[in-house]
Parts: C-alpha cells; structure tokens; sequence
C-alpha cells in the first residue's frame, strides 16, 4: 500500500494530480479547505482506481495541518507521498496591495506549504522514506507583476524545498518542486480574454497547460524512476521560462 496526502485537491492540478496518483495505485487523501461537494466528487473519481480518503483542513493553520497527518497516520499507519499544491492568489500592484493580501498568500501557499513538510518530516524520518514535491511556480523565479505577495510566496517554496533537500537527503527522503507556468483552472480564468492571449503569445509552445502536464511530472517524481532527483524545480511551462 503507498499513501500520497494531496493538499488543495478538490479542484484544477490538485484535482488532477489525485486523480493520477490513484490510477497509479496510491490510496490518495483529498484535502481541501471549503469546497465540500467537490470533494466528493474528486473521491468517486480516485475511488474508481484505488481507496481515497478525504480530509478537510486549512494547510495555514499548523493544528489543522497535524491534524490532517495524525488522521492519515491512524487510518493508514504510514505516508510516502506529500504533494503541497494548495494556494491561493489575491493580485495587485504593492502600492495598492494592503497587508492582509500580503500575509493571506503568503499564510496559505509558503506557511501552508512549512507546516505540511514539518508534520510530515516526522513520520518520514521515522519510516527512512518518503517523498515531498512542493507545486511552486516560474513567478517565484522570475517574479511577476501584481504579484509580490505570490511571487514572494513561491520563491520562499522554492528555497524550502532545496533545504529540506539536503536536510533529508541522508535519510532517503527526497523533495522536489514543480514551476507551472499558466495552466488552465480557476485560478487563470480570472485572467481577461486580452491578457491571455498577450501570454500565450510569449509561451514557445503557444497554449496554455493543463492540469495533466503537472500531474504527469508529480506521479515520475514520485515514483523510483526518479530516485536519483532531489532539491530541483522542474519548470512545466510550455518553455516560457528556460
Ligand atoms: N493555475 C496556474 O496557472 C498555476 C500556475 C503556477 C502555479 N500554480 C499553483 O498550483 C497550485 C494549484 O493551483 P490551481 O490553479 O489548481 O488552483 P485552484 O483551481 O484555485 O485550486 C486551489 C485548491 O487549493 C485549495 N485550497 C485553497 N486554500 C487552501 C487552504 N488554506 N487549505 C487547504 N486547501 C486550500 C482549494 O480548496 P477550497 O476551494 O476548498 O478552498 C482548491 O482545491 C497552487 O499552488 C498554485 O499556486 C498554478
């Protein structure tokens, strides 16, 4: 039995990516913090290929987040997979940005991202396995206007996983992260017909992603195809930033 916690998945890559991991024999926990219908929908899709099981939690606050591992841990006794994909954007230029903004993305995305990895660095340490992959984004290297506070936020995921890279690797634990480039969710539609197609244009592969092209990435990194990959960001991008 392999056990993967996918954080954020009631919807876009994180829906995917439990979807995938699933069909590739993983009992997947389904996390998510309100949307509770489409929780269940993620888990009678994951349920056609393995056992899934959901847990709802704010990844921000750190009790929810222990809780979310201790209720993994007593269902199924072990984790060998964590996949930190919650987060949210909340955009504006920082002369307009007020604090609250600031510290929202950076509570949910980089704080969210911490509390999972400590939490689950204890049962990893214990087990000698595990795996971690963080889905930061290319704004977090080459940052992004309007974005400070997001950008702010996937750059500090960024240099968390390196550390947790060389602070685990002795112990067989490898942690990776994932740069998406503009994939297709809920969280670009929100983006005008204009400012998409001004994007496109600079994106090699001329489309935006779809959740699948991070889920692909997440189940190899995952998997012992990889066992040699750790403390790396793989940019899923389309080529927009090489
Ligand atoms: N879409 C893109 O172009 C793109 C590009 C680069 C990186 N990314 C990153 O990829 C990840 C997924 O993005 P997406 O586009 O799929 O986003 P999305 O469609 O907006 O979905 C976000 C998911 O995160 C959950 N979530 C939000 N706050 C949470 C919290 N505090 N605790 C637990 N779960 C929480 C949401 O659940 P509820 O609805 O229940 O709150 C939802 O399931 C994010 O980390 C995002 O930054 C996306």
């Amino acid at each position: 039995m392999k056990v993967a916690i996918v954080t954020g998945s009631t919807r876009g890559i994180g829906k995917q990516i439990a979807i995938d991991l699933a069909k590739d024999g993983y009992n997947v926990v389904i996390n998510y913090n309100s949307s509770d219908e489409k929780a269940l929908e993620v888990k009678k899709e994951c349920d056609q290929y393995n056992e899934s099981f959901i847990i709802k939690g704010d990844v921000s606050k750190m009790d929810e987040a222990t809780n979310i591992v201790n209720e993994v841990m007593e269902k199924y006794g072990r984790i060998d997979l964590l996949v930190n994909n919650a987060g949210i954007t909340k955009d504006n230029l920082i002369l307009r940005m007020n604090e609250e903004d600031f510290q929202k993305v950076l509570n949910v995305n980089l704080i969210g991202t911490f509390n999972m990895c400590k939490n689950v660095s204890k049962i990893f340490l214990k087990q000698r396995s595990g795996s971690i992959v963080n889905i930061a984004s290319v704004v977090g290297e080459i940052g992004n206007v309007g974005q400070c506070n997001y950008a702010s936020s996937k750059a500090g995921v960024i240099a968390l996983t390196k550390t947790l890279a060389k602070e685990f690797g002795q112990r067989g634990i490898r942690v990776n992260a994932i740069a998406p480039g503009y994939i297709d969710t809920d969280m670009t539609k929100v983006l005008s017909e204009n400012i998409k197609e001004e994007v496109r244009k600079n994106i090699p592969l001329l489309r935006f992603g779809r959740p699948n092209d991070i889920s692909n990435v997440v189940v190899f990194l995952a998997s012992d195809k990889a066992s040699y990959i750790t403390g790396q960001v793989i940019n899923v991008c389309g080529g927009m930033v090489m």
